[in-house]
């Protein structure tokens, strides 16, 4: 198994006086970026903050604000609504089509892939786009993750957070949306907190193996 893997913990203390440098912030994002999606559709948007008053803005979409006010740097997690837009999602299967040698024209790309009554159930039903962009992004929470261990820094998923899953017309998390430049199609998913653990925490329990999985 992998090192980061097998020694994996949230953390959520970190040491106030070591900072997170360009290069670990740029490597955790890249990390991200590299994380498969459906159709390679890459329903995300990361915005890294290190800024005093941008962790104050942010926290006040957070139960647990205070995690991300202590961070010394925070990634705000983004998930795209748009991307499943179907002239997006056509440009994508486009362009991963094309760079594995098939040229395939629209009319077919639409046959095959987008025209399928799954998919079509899929594209008029909201909250089944919530929810796959939330899987989406859910695995390139774990890349960032597993990366910030790479180099040397802890890291914690925040989720608790204010959203249109929850939330409706909330004048509070439209105006911390409008202060991360964030459209109508675009919502907070979560926040991943990072920085150098301030002690070493010990490992979670997990669910015992006979009710996690099977081997048939
Ligand atoms: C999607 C997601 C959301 C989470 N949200 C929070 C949160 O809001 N606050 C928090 O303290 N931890 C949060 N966590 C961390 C979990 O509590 C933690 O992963 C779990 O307790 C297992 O501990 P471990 O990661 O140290 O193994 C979240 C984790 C995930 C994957």
């Amino acid at each position: 198994m992998l090192k980061e893997i097998a020694d994996w913990r949230s953390i959520r203390k970190f040491d106030p006086t070591k900072p997170v440098t360009n290069e670990q912030l740029i490597s955790v994002l890249n990390a991200g970026r590299r994380a498969p999606s459906w159709k390679n559709l890459q329903p995300w948007k990361f915005i890294a903050i290190r800024k005093e008053t941008d962790k104050l803005k942010l926290s006040e979409a957070f139960s647990m604000g205070v995690l991300i006010r202590k961070a010394p740097a925070v990634i705000l997690c983004v998930g795209l609504l748009e991307a499943w837009v179907k002239t997006h999602q056509r440009d994508r299967l486009k362009e991963l089509l094309h760079h594995r040698g098939f040229n395939m024209s629209e009319e077919e790309i639409d046959k095959m892939y987008l025209d399928h009554e799954l998919a079509q159930a899929l594209a008029i039903k909201p909250s089944a786009l919530m929810a796959r962009t939330f899987e989406n992004m859910g695995i390139a929470y774990g890349f960032m993750l597993l990366e910030a261990m790479n180099q040397g820094l802890g890291a914690c998923v925040v989720g608790e957070t204010a959203n249109e899953l929850i939330v409706e017309n909330n004048s509070k998390y439209n105006e911390i949306k409008q202060y991360f430049g964030l459209n109508e199609s675009q919502f907070i998913t979560a926040a991943i907190v990072l920085g150098v653990p301030q002690k070493n925490e010990a490992l979670n329990p997990r669910k015992p193996v006979e009710e996690t999985y099977v081997l048939f």
